[in-house]
């Protein structure tokens, strides 16, 4: 059984869908570990709500977004979990050495866009003031860049006329949820 932590840092509903998907038999797998940099994330209830267990990550007080002590604290918080491969779920931060070093190949990353396109924050906000007529989202291996690292699956979502930022997200957060346990069952496979 493949042992999975997840890092996030809002509602959470990308960790609850992989939870989902456990229960159900879908995924072979267990959460052994959700960590956020958020005290108010509403993943933190998620998943104490699911009685997982769940830390905080600390950034407070740090100039730099994610400060070299807190992604050492937060790997050695995943690895005393035993957590084999790394879920980002909606985490803000930028993930970089060492914890990259830490989980080499083994962090996933879900992000709203069929990446490359609209990197960073608010990809379908980005999408929508673009005029596209198709999104989508992309799970894909974590590097040291923003958003980038080998795709591992993508989903497609169409712009329908009269789309919002809201509405295409809604829309794309759907294909998410399908799409993140699924890609999680590629990777444990290989
Ligand atoms: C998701 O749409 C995810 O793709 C996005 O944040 C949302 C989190 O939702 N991530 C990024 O934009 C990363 N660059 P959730 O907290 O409900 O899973």
């Amino acid at each position: 059984m493949l042992r999975l932590g997840v890092l996030g840092s809002g509602s959470g509903s990308n960790m609850q869908a992989i939870l989902d998907a456990i229960r159900e038999g879908r995924l072979n797998a267990e959460i052994v570990l959700v960590l956020s940099d958020n005290p108010e994330a509403f993943i933190l209830q998620r998943a104490k709500d699911a009685g997982l267990p769940t830390a905080l990550i600390d950034c407070r007080g740090y100039a730099q977004k994610f400060p070299v002590e807190a992604q050492l604290e937060t790997a050695t918080a995943l690895r005393d979990a035993g957590a084999e491969l790394v879920c980002l779920a909606g985490f803000m931060r930028l993930v970089k050495q060492p914890l990259l070093d830490a989980f080499p190949g083994h962090i996933l990353n879900i992000h709203p866009s069929l990446l490359p396109a609209y990197p960073g924050l608010h990809a379908w906000e980005q999408a929508v003031d673009d005029g596209a007529t198709e999104s989508g989202c992309t799970v894909h291996l974590v590097d040291a860049g923003m958003d980038t690292g080998p795709i591992i699956s993508q989903a497609r979502v169409p712009i329908l006329p009269g789309d919002t930022a809201a509405t295409l997200h809604a829309r794309i957060q759907i294909e998410e949820h399908r799409l993140y346990p699924e890609a999680i069952l590629k990777v444990a496979k290989k």
